[in-house]
């Protein structure tokens, strides 16, 4: 049943991003809902293009309401994927309970279904809100255990700094041209989230290794332990090889996604978090063995 937008003096919008006021009034209502300034993807070169946002607008022009969908292909065991991410979902506090968001959530998906995206994904601390929609959530593994044997360095490293414009650059080209860090559950092609979460989490570094060319997303933990967020680049080079590139001899390992790519293997181990990761869609069946999303794809 469609909100009666018009009873509330309310304008529906969708795919607005090309008006800056428009997109201003999102950057207010994530601001406002979330304490998050997505406005720093400006910086990065503007938010994602494929996403699809929904919203209804007051006569202000103020954002009352808003959910967003967006394109992130992922490699399911082997095979490339169309899937959809939904983020951006925000009600202000005098419009909730009315529906809007209800409406702006049917909106959305029946977008993304019509448009046969196989997947749709979701990360969210109130799953119940989703599960009319077909939801289901699915348990996350980080993996983890003892460092591989220790590999001879080769080439050099050196640490990226978003606030430089060409190691922004860097990062930007190795996210195009990245091989899925996994065949068994990766994000295939995903550039803004990587760029917004990096930026976020100051405990996030970047090392860029030239043999071969691959941007690490990493972070040291307590206990002398490297945590493994993501590797971007063509071609993907054992743990053994990254951890001599960037002189580190950790004595515990968790790595942030399948391992079958990195020549070493961990046990899977529930990942903490504070939300679950929702799936729906014809792929989602396919979601068999131990996963997780890399946190620099999280939205
Ligand atoms: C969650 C939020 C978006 C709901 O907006 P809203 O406009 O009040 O929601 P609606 O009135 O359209 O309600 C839609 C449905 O969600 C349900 N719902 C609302 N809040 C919910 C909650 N916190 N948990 C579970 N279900 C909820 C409603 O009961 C309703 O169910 P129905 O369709 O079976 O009647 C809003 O409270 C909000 O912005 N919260 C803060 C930000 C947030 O948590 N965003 C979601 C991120 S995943």
């Amino acid at each position: 049943m469609p909100v009666a937008s018009a009873a509330y003096g309310l304008t529906f919008r969708q795919d607005y991003f090309g008006d800056p006021a428009a997109w201003a009034a999102l950057v207010a209502l994530l601001h406002d809902t979330f304490r998050i300034d997505v406005s720093i993807q400006d910086r990065f070169g503007g938010p994602d293009p494929t996403s699809m946002p929904f919203a209804y607008f007051d006569e202000n022009g103020i954002g009352v309401a808003n959910f967003s969908a967006f394109s992130m292909p992922i490699m399911i065991d082997g095979r490339l994927v169309t899937a959809a991410g939904f983020q951006s979902g925000a009600v202000r506090p005098e419009w909730r309970g009315r529906g809007l968001y209800r409406d702006l959530m049917r909106r959305a998906f029946n977008w993304c279904d019509a448009r046969g995206f196989e997947l749709g994904l979701l990360l969210t601390d109130k799953p119940a809100l989703y599960e009319p929609y077909g939801f289901k959530n699915v348990p996350q593994r980080q993996f983890s255990g003892p460092p591989p044997v220790a590999a001879r360095p080769e080439g050099s490293s050196r640490t990226l700094s978003l606030d430089n414009p060409g190691d922004v650059a860097v990062v930007k080209r190795l996210l195009r041209e990245r091989t899925p860090v996994s065949p068994i559950f990766a994000v295939a092609a995903q550039t803004e989230m990587f760029l917004l979460n990096s930026y976020f989490d100051p405990g996030i570094r970047l090392s860029y290794l030239d043999q071969p060319e691959v941007v690490v997303a990493w972070k040291s933990r307590e206990a002398n332990c490297f945590q493994l967020l993501d590797i971007v680049g063509r071609t993907l080079s054992p743990l053994s090889v990254i951890l001599a590139a960037l002189d580190l001899r950790p004595d515990r390992i968790e790595v942030c996604f399948p391992p079958d790519r990195l020549d070493w293997q961990g046990k899977p181990e529930p990942f903490a978090s504070q939300t679950s990761l929702m799936v729906r869609g014809a792929a989602a069946d396919r979601l068999a063995r131990p996963v997780m999303l890399s946190p620099m794809a999280e939205f």
